[in-house]
């Protein structure tokens, strides 16, 4: 594993990260789930990201999570980063959702009781609350790393206007943010217009979120849909996202990373970690095979001006 430093912190992460937003819920199998993590350490992952309302049932992954601790990886505590967030519903009534001090820190107890865990390493906002103070949300987060429940605050989903906002707060309260985690994929290439400038000047890392598109960017729908695949079973990636347009660029795709001598994932995964900027791509997996795959990404990491042109020109096609 390489390992990079995220952002101008003391904190190293590795290059691939592991995401427990799918397949590690109470309706996956456990025994499954406890092996792509454990594998996931073994390889060098030292970065699990979970959410309060990972699962599904919202809650189950952090309950996976925490089962996995008790069952051998709790030894290694010192060795692993674990990251877990709140900012979307998770309980009924008004204090279940968005950015509130009453949710963020009630939120964040819940968590740690499901993990088993005195203190996360990373606590973020999962998303921007445009009907609360930036600086309340900011504050909550400050409080629990004084309360020691974290060591480091990020945020995800904010624009570049919210982060140099967040940002600049957090500074003021002496607990600077650590990391920004962002969706950036092939597909979905939103960050490369302001946020990884203001990142940057921040000296704020960066965690590419769904850098595979869900599975997209690999050959997992080269040749139709496969039953048990995310597209069969998760509302978040529906078959009609697999138009004709997007089938023939990935197929484009897959031939360049061919001629490169990797996957169609790992040339994904690695035109991610080209900039200098990102610190880790935060992947999915639902089996330690598609893991191993995905791992091989570091080997090459760099791009010809040729090559990035190709890739612009099917991805503008
Ligand atoms: N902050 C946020 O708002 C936010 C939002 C989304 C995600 N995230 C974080 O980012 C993490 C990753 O997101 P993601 O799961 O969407 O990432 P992803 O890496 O883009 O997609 C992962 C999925 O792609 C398929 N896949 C992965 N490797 C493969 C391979 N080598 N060959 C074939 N298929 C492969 C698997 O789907 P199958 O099930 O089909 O096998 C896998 O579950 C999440 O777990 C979460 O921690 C954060």
């Amino acid at each position: 594993m390489k390992y990079n430093r995220c952002g101008k912190s003391g904190l190293l992460l590795p290059a691939v990260s592991l995401g427990l937003w799918h397949n590690f819920g109470s309706v996956d199998v456990y025994e499954n789930s406890k092996n792509i993590i454990f594998h996931a350490f073994d390889c060098g992952i030292t970065h699990f990201d979970l959410a309060n309302n990972y699962g599904p049932i919202p809650g189950s992954a952090e309950i996976t999570f925490g089962n996995v601790l008790k069952d051998g990886l709790k030894t290694h505590r010192d060795e692993i980063v674990v990251s877990t967030k709140a900012g979307y519903k998770m309980w009924d009534g008004p204090y279940g959702d968005w950015g509130s001090r009453k949710y963020m820190i009630a939120s964040l107890d819940q968590s740690l009781k499901r993990m088993g865990l005195d203190y996360v390493d990373i606590y973020y906002s999962h998303r921007p609350d445009p009907e609360t103070p930036i600086e309340e949300t900011m504050m909550a987060l400050d409080q629990m790393v004084r309360q020691g429940k974290a060591l480091y605050v990020g945020i995800s989903n904010y624009n570049p206007e919210q982060s140099k906002k967040a940002f600049e707060i957090l500074k003021e309260l002496r607990t600077p943010c650590l990391i920004h985690q962002s969706r950036y994929n092939m597909f979905d290439r939103w960050v490369e217009n302001g946020l990884l400038e203001v990142t940057n000047n921040y000296g704020v890392g960066v965690i590419a979120f769904s850098p595979l598109a869900q599975g997209l960017l690999t050959n997992r729908y080269l040749n139709g849909i496969p039953q048990g695949s995310r597209m069969t079973k998760s509302e978040f990636l529906k078959p009609s996202q697999l138009t004709n347009k997007k089938l023939t660029q990935i197929t484009k795709l897959n031939q360049i990373a061919e001629k490169r001598g990797q996957s169609l994932a790992d040339m994904a995964l690695a035109w991610i970690l080209r900039d200098k900027r990102i610190t880790s791509v935060l992947v999915g997996a639902s089996s330690v095979e598609q893991l191993d795959t995905n791992l091989k990404c570091i080997d090459n990491v760099n791009f010809t001006e040729t090559e990035l042109q190709e890739i612009d020109n099917i991805l503008n096609s």
